[in-house]
């Protein structure tokens, strides 16, 4: 993609900075980000001339400025936890469907070439239908997953009544440099790497045979400009289609850091799915495959990302 307008929501956290990096090479990038979660470190030159970073929250933002001559909109910006959803669903629907409505809006009327959707896999919640495939019906366990859900449907029906063209994409497991280890509800790899590198014991809940589907940041940053560029106007779930159990993650991790420190394990957490893995035939849509069998080497650079940070 080249001399291309572009707006990025939530452009300075772990993958909305991913795509933003890519992207601002060649094209004038504006993200719009309240840095609640992101850190403008996240962008590799955020002095380029190619980039605007507008401080601003969602909720008040002028989408109708903001979308003005844009010829595409990633939307990453979001409440990204499930307990703090569950904590507040009113503010959780505030932003990730009241301010996704108004931003649909401003794009359809803006003649916004296409809008490519930062969704989630939780929509599919407890739904043991192994591949998940994107036909499967909604099952959201959370505000936050029902938002997700809500945000997929508002995407087709702008398609349908003022042609705006999306891509809605459902991510599974995320993982790599620049993910928030710091956060209460970190995903699991970044607790791993995070433990072992101070040396403390990392916990695994439940008896670690859960398996989860793991896709790199790398991938996922690929995957929207994919669709962006693609004609293809629907939903696609981004992973790897492999499923991979805790408890062989954390022999992966611990041999990456080659450390002899065996994990805590402690008792399931509430609303813990079992298994989660992906059908990915769609991923053809969009013109891209993803593979887990550079897995070991994502690994290794988001250990390598890890320990500069520590
Ligand atoms: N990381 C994952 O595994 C994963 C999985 C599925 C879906 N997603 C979705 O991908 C998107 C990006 O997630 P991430 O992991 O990069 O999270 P992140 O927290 O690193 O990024 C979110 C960004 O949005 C900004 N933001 C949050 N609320 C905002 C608001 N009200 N106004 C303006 N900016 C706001 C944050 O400051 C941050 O920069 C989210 O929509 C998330 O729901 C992520």
């Amino acid at each position: 993609m080249i001399n291309k307008k572009i707006l990025i929501t939530g452009g300075l956290g772990f993958i909305g900075s991913h795509i933003a990096n890519e992207l601002m090479a060649n094209n004038e990038v504006i993200i719009v980000d309240n840095l609640s979660t992101g850190n403008i470190k996240n962008l590799n030159n955020y002095n380029s001339e190619n980039c605007k970073i507008i401080e601003e929250d969602i909720c008040n933002a002028n989408f109708d400025d903001l979308t003005r001559d844009v010829d595409y909109i990633f939307h990453l910006a979001a409440m990204v936890s499930v307990p703090m959803s569950v904590e507040n669903p009113i503010e959780c629907d505030r932003i990730n469907v009241n301010a996704t409505v108004r931003l649909l809006d401003s794009a359809a009327r803006n003649d916004v070439k296409k809008i490519i959707f930062s969704s989630s896999s939780a929509v599919y919640g407890e739904n043991n239908n192994m591949p998940l495939k994107e036909t499967e019906p909604f099952m959201p366990n959370s505000p936050y997953a029902a938002s997700k859900a809500s945000g997929e449907l508002y995407l087709q029906s702008f398609y349908e009544n003022y042609g705006l063209n999306y891509t809605a994409l459902r991510y599974f497991n995320v993982f790599g440099p620049k993910q928030d280890k710091n956060s209460p509800y970190a995903a699991v790899i970044p607790n791993f790497i995070s433990a072992l590198l101070e040396g403390k014991q990392p916990v695994i809940y439940g008896d670690g045979e859960q398996t989860r589907d793991f896709v790199y940041v790398g991938d996922i940053a690929r995957a929207n400009i994919e669709a962006a560029k693609s004609d293809f106007n629907g939903v696609v779930n981004v992973a790897s289609g492999e499923k991979l159990t805790i408890n062989r993650l954390y022999e992966i991790v611990k041999a990456t850091l080659g450390s002899d420190i065996d994990p805590k394990y402690l008792p399931e957490r509430l609303g813990d799915i079992k298994h989660s893995v992906a059908d990915v035939t769609n991923l053809e849509k969009i013109n891209i495959e993803i593979s887990s069998d550079n897995f070991e080497n994502q690994l290794i650079e988001t250990v390598e990302w890890f320990r500069t940070i520590l």
